[in-house]
Parts: structure tokens; C-alpha cells; sequence
């Protein structure tokens, strides 16, 4: 996996006009899956990390659509990378099976996150040692 497949910046067009600003998101036009569920974080301090997992099967993208964060992704075979959320109309686009910390979150920050699943617990990997030998080694639990 190499930092393109890891996670890729997405811009979004912005349908703005004197009376404000506006931005669409459209599954399987803007971003490469059907949205099956939405969530948003905010209120989280600056020193909190969030996410610490891998997940089996979702894919999600990630939007500040209010003040910043930064998402930091590894794959497992020692790549990472870290993205800067900070505008409404760019997201971060994550494949399944990537470690994913969000975190140095502003004041103001509502991190919206579009996935491609609905919630399953069983999917998440948070050990990240157990990420890394799935990744490596392939598990005989994977699905
Ligand atoms: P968690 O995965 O720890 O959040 P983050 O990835 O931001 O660190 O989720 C926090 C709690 O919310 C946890 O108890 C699981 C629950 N949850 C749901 O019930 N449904 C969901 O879609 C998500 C993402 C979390």
C-alpha cells in the first residue's frame, strides 16, 4: 500500500453564492462509496487522540466542516502520513484496513465523517499490534 492508496484529499465543489457558502457530497459521484452512515465529533480537547483503530470493512471521509484537526494514517508496514483538515470543502478519503489517529482538535471543531457502512463493533481492530500482524501476516479471522 503506498500513501496514495493509504488516503487521498478530496476538494469539493463549492456551490457558494452571495448568500453563503455550500458544499454537496454525493455517494458514488463525489466520493468513491454509498453513504450508509454519518457521524460528527466536536468538543473534543486539543490533547485528546480519537480513532486509534483499523477497520475491516469501512471506508469513511473525513470533513472539518468547522475549525481543524489532523488525521495521522499508518498502513502497518511502518508508512504514515498526516493530513490537515482545515477547511469545509476538502475531506479526506480512508480505505478500510488503515490506522487512523485524529487528533489537535481547534476549539471549534465539528469533524464530520462519512462512511460506508453501518456501525459494527466486531470490525474495528484497536490494538495496533494485532493491526500490524493482520497486515503482515494476514488472520484466519479476517472476513
Ligand atoms: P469510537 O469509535 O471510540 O470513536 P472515535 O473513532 O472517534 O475514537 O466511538 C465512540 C463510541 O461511540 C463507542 O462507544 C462506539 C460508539 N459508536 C457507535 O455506537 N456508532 C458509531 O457509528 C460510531 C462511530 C461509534
Amino acid at each position: 500500500m503506498n500513501l496514495i492508496q493509504m488516503a487521498s484529499m478530496l476538494e469539493f465543489s463549492q456551490k457558494g453564492d452571495e448568500r453563503g457558502h455550500m458544499v454537496v457530497v454525493e455517494g458514488m459521484k463525489d466520493i468513491p462509496f454509498e453513504i450508509k452512515r454519518i457521524f460528527y465529533i466536536y468538543g473534543s480537547d486539543k490533547d485528546v487522540i480519537r480513532g486509534q483503530h483499523a477497520n475491516r470493512e469501512s471506508q469513511f471521509v473525513l470533513i472539518n466542516v468547522a475549525g481543524t484537526s489532523k488525521v495521522r494514517v499508518k498502513d502497518g508496514k511502518g508508512n504514515e502520513a498526516v493530513y490537515s483538515l482545515n477547511r469545509p470543502h476538502t475531506g479526506i478519503y480512508l480505505p478500510q484496513m488503515v490506522w487512523k489517529d485524529m487528533y489537535d482538535f481547534s476549539e471549534d471543531s465539528v469533524l464530520l465523517v462519512l462512511a460506508s457502512t453501518e456501525y459494527n463493533a466486531e470490525e474495528y481492530i484497536r490494538d495496533y499490534d494485532e493491526f500490524v500482524k493482520i497486515i503482515n501476516c494476514g488472520d484466519a479471522r479476517s472476513k
